[in-house]
């Protein structure tokens, strides 16, 4: 399709995604499904990555993606509305959208991605009961640094862990629909207030290497903000080079998006009080 068709479906996609994370609060979920979607890519073998494979039931039955089918079926909804875009673009999107409307950074997005439904082997994601070396040879078989470990981590100041299908249970921070860096400040307080700490959550504070980061994330919110979208941004085009025709229209894009998005939070943030003053 030409870039310039599918481009005004991508943002017809960013709008309808805006609405449906608002009034579905499900902007942890979305993060996690783009998250897992990408986070399998392999650098030596060019197998994995953000190309929606995760769709496919083999995959999406792997321990590491149970709850997800929730998250794909939400996307399913706007997969309908806007046929032309391929699911990998939607579930990266996704991903990018619910950071931005939870009120985290702007995060570029390019479109062009293409589908697969050649799953790999279940493994490939972390296991949150390791510790940092495990988190290395994860993140690094990805092509991703320390640095890159740290601040996509602070993914974690969005949603809680379920017992039924993690084994773990409640939220990192104390307003797990507010995108932060509080993830940083309440792992510096240790095991306090009865927050999530994952084993590899804690790691980050143990190992002096990770350790500085979350120290100068907790400090300082627009470096977080500003490694956070750099970071998530590699992570969505892990074995991707976007199409010539998609590049122009980018910063024009991005321009848009940052007033839609300014607009949005504020309407999201009044129905979370209004939520709250009905309880
Ligand atoms: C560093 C290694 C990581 C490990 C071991 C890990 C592990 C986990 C676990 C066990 C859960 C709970 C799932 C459940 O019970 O519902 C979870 C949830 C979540 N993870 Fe991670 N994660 C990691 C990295 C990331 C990254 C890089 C992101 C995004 C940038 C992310 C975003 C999320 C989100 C948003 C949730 C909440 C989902 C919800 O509320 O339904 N995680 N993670």
């Amino acid at each position: 399709m030409a870039g310039r068709e599918y481009e005004k479906e991508m943002e017809r996609a960013r709008r309808d995604l805006r609405a449906l994370i608002s009034s579905k609060t499900c902007a942890p979920i979305m993060l996690r499904l783009a998250w897992h979607d990408a986070g399998t890519y392999d650098a030596k073998t060019e197998t994995g990555g953000p190309n929606a494979s995760i769709r496919n039931q083999a995959e999406l039955s792997h321990a590491a993606n149970a709850g997800l089918n929730i998250a794909i079926q939400l996307c399913e909804e706007i997969k309908a509305r806007n046929p032309r875009i391929s699911y990998a673009d939607l579930y990266q999107l996704a991903g990018v959208v619910a950071v931005e409307v939870t009120g985290g950074p702007t995060i570029e997005f390019v479109p062009g991605r293409k589908d697969s439904m050649a799953s790999p082997e279940e493994g490939r994601l972390p296991d949150a009961k390791q510790g940092a070396s495990h988190l290395r040879n994860v993140f690094n078989r990805m092509g991703l640094s320390d640095q890159d470990i740290v601040a996509l981590s602070g993914g974690h100041t969005l949603g809680r862990a379920h017992r039924e299908r993690s084994g773990f249970e409640g939220p990192w921070t104390q307003d797990p629909l507010k995108f932060d860096n509080s993830y940083f400040v309440e792992l510096l307080k240790g095991d306090s207030k009865g927050l999530l700490k994952l084993p590899t959550d804690k790691v980050l504070v143990e190992d002096p290497e990770f350790r500085k980061y979350v120290i100068m994330y907790a400090e300082d919110e627009e470096a977080f903000f500003r490694d956070y979208a750099a970071s998530h941004k590699r992570l969505s085009e892990l074995g991707f080079s976007p199409p010539s025709s998609f590049r122009l229209a980018i910063k024009k894009t991005m321009v848009a998006a940052a007033v839609a998005v300014t607009v949005v939070f504020l309407s999201y943030l009044y129905e979370i009080n209004k939520r709250d003053l009905s309880k």
